[in-house]
């Protein structure tokens, strides 16, 4: 079982002809509405990549709660531990250009009211627990620790990284995933080497696989004393939001079955690239039988 503690958003995405720079305003067509937020965007994409999935979390007594949380109620993520608050759903304003790159500003709302203690006896030995950075990071801490008492592995995302004493959180993970410029900041703040091998290198430890993900370059990692790279296959990106979930969902559900560590990263590495094909970061995330089509063709 995957217990997802983090964030859920609303989404309103818009195409445009580029990103803006700061103090400058481009202007799109329409806008599209998503449910979104990475804790949510991970357990939708653990769920369609086979886990049985439960979501922790916060939504506002707002119209955007319901939209928000449609998807994983259709696709039977467990909501039952869920809270409905006073104050606002959290909302995320997306802007992505004619190559798929994004711009993301959040108003986080409830999501920074979310509490650790929601997840007590959640956690059976060899349960999951996934957490990522837009929720409070004392709690993100506390629930890692709720994880580990109970013998449960915590697959730690820190998206986006936030300040805070990153050591306690490598300590309890299991499984952590950045991308380059989240390695590059905890490096910062840890005074290591921030190149992906040697980030991985450094904070791998028997208990602690560590993977690096470089976009459409694939992915680093290093688990045990072994280190992995595998490229990204060729895809036509439309919207790379969510494709970072989708890699971390389809990583985590894989290991939760116990498949060997390479696969998991493959079969993460498939899901990251399936999800750019499809704008969306929830409606993009790729069912287990596509993943693993694409994951094997990864070498
Ligand atoms: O990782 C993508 C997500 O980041 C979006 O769904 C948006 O809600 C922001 O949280």
């Amino acid at each position: 079982m995957i217990t997802v503690f983090g964030s859920i958003n609303l989404d309103l995405v818009v195409a445009l002809p580029r990103l803006p720079t700061a103090g400058e305003t481009v202007s799109g067509r329409d806008h599209q509405t998503f449910p979104g937020g990475k804790g949510a965007n991970q357990a939708l994409a653990a769920r369609r990549a086979g886990a049985t999935v439960r979501m922790v979390g916060a939504v506002g007594q707002d119209g955007f709660a319901e939209l928000a949380l449609e998807n994983l109620r259709e696709s039977g993520v467990d909501l039952s531990r869920m809270h409905v608050l006073n104050g606002s759903t959290g909302l995320a304003f997306i802007g992505v250009d004619p190559s798929g790159e994004n711009q993301i500003i959040v108003a986080s709302g409830t999501n920074q009211r979310v509490e650790a203690q929601w997840l007590e006896g959640c956690f059976s030995s060899g349960d999951t627990l996934m957490v990522q950075g837009e929720v409070p990071f004392p709690q993100v801490v506390q629930a890692a620790g709720l994880a580990r008492d109970a013998d449960a592995s915590v697959f730690w995302n820190p998206a986006p990284v936030a300040e805070g004493d990153f050591r306690a959180c490598f300590e309890a993970a299991g499984t952590v995933v950045v991308n380059t410029s989240e390695a590059a900041t905890i490096a910062n703040g840890l005074g290591i080497a921030g190149d992906p091998v040697a980030f991985a290198e450094q904070l791998a430890t028997p208990k602690r696989s560590v993977i690096v993900t470089l976009g459409a370059d694939g992915v680093v990692a290093r688990s045990g004393t072994a280190g992995y790279r595998f490229q990204s296959p060729k895809i036509e990106a439309v919207d790379s939001t969510g494709a970072g979930d989708a890699f971390c969902g389809a990583v985590a559900a894989a290991l939760d079955r116990q498949v060997p560590f390479e696969r998991a990263l493959k079969e993460g590495v498939a899901a990251g690239a399936l999800a750019c094909t499809v704008t969306g970061a929830q409606s993009s995330a790729p069912h287990r039988e596509d993943i693993a089509r694409l994951a094997d063709q990864i070498v």
